[in-house]
């Protein structure tokens, strides 16, 4: 039986054009562009528009994706939706990105693993190429949390942005795709990034409102300790489960939640920051959007080559965690 491995033939980023900078909160929030920059290497955000949703934001993407790869989306086997901001909690944003695409009766879900959802959808799409149960898919990191955040808490606000980002997954008999990964989960840290009201355990009612707690809330240190603790040893186990080393990476694409996160990764696997794809300074932490967001925007830019071997890394709510090897396209022979 042949072995099938997911090309990686298009890709495409949204981010809505309202963007607000650090100095903009300034004026509203008791913070500074310094403490921001200092703590975390954010100066802006792209934050959506009042006619934007999570799922219009990922059909953004999508088309981009779709006309690189020149598939139609008629042509879709499956369609994976990585978001913790979903335009409802019911009905699946899936199904609605699926029915604007016009991808007709098309399986799609959603991935809920907070900012590792990319990686974890990515990971799964390869699955279902390499059984050969599917020859196309869309995988889309979306997020749409400034309207999940208060505006009111300088210690979540400032850190958040909205964007999606989108690949196209497509069998080939050429070895290439997602080559090793580590996916990882710990809920015994659950209450670390948490929106604690609105679910089953504590619906929305008058008291919810009054206390703020269906917002994101978040304990900074404990998930950067943990961001920090998880970095490595996952690249390691995705690059051993690859049969590769550093050495044979082009590019690593961090999540991008914190550029102290970042450097002391960097530091951890004694490879130097030149070579890790670093965006958070426009973008802010876009969760489950900023590894699809960063990889579109330096393939475009052509700093990445679709030759490439990525190391993924990503880590967030749940606790979850994800590293992947990924070679985007086959190398020529
Ligand atoms: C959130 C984060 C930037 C805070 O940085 P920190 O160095 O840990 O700061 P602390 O939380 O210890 O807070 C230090 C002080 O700054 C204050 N502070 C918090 N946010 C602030 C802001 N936006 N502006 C100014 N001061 C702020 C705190 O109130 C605290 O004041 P206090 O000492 O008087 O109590 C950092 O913990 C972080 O990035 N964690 C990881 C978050 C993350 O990656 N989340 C997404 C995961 S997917």
């Amino acid at each position: 039986m042949p072995k099938f491995y997911g090309k990686i033939t298009g890709w495409g980023a949204y981010a809505p054009p309202r963007i607000i900078t650090n100095h903009e909160l300034e004026a509203t929030l008791d913070t500074s562009h310094e403490w921001i920059v200092q703590r975390t290497g954010i100066h802006q955000r792209h934050v959506a528009g009042p006619d934007e949703t999570t799922s219009t934001m990922a059909v953004k993407a999508s088309w981009s994706a779709l006309a690189k790869a020149n598939l139609p989306a008629t042509d879709l086997d499956l369609i994976l939706i990585a978001t913790s901001s979903p335009d409802y909690f019911t009905p699946p944003v899936s199904s609605m990105v699926q029915a604007a695409l016009g991808a007709h009766n098309t399986p799609a879900m959603t991935i809920v693993t907070g900012c590792t959802g990319f990686v974890y959808a990515l990971v799964t799409a390869e699955q279902f190429i390499a059984t050969g149960a599917y020859r196309n898919i869309l995988v889309v990191g979306v997020e749409l949390l400034s309207r999940f955040v208060n505006w009111e808490d300088r210690s979540t606000s400032v850190l958040f942005g909205d964007a999606a980002g989108a690949v196209v997954v497509q069998a080939t008999e050429q070895v290439c795709g997602v080559q090793g990964y580590q996916l990882g989960s710990d809920g015994s840290g659950y209450q670390h990034i948490i929106m604690p009201s609105g679910g089953s355990a504590r619906p929305f009612g008058a008291d919810v409102l009054h206390e703020g707690s269906h917002y994101l809330q978040m304990n900074g240190r404990e998930v950067f300790k943990f961001a920090t603790r998880i970095f490595a040893p996952a690249s390691a186990k995705a690059l051993a489960m690859a049969g590769k080393t550093m050495a044979d990476i082009d590019w690593i694409i961090p999540h991008q939640a914190n550029l102290r996160i970042i450097q002391a990764a960097a530091k951890d696997m004694g490879t130097p920051m030149e070579r890790f794809i670093v965006n958070i300074e426009r973008y802010a932490n876009t969760s489950a959007a900023s590894i699809p967001l960063a990889l579109a925007e330096n393939l475009d830019n052509g700093r990445i080559q679709p030759t490439d071997t990525l190391l993924l890394v990503s880590f967030g709510a749940g606790m979850t965690w994800a590293a992947a090897v990924v070679q985007l396209q086959p190398k020529a022979s």
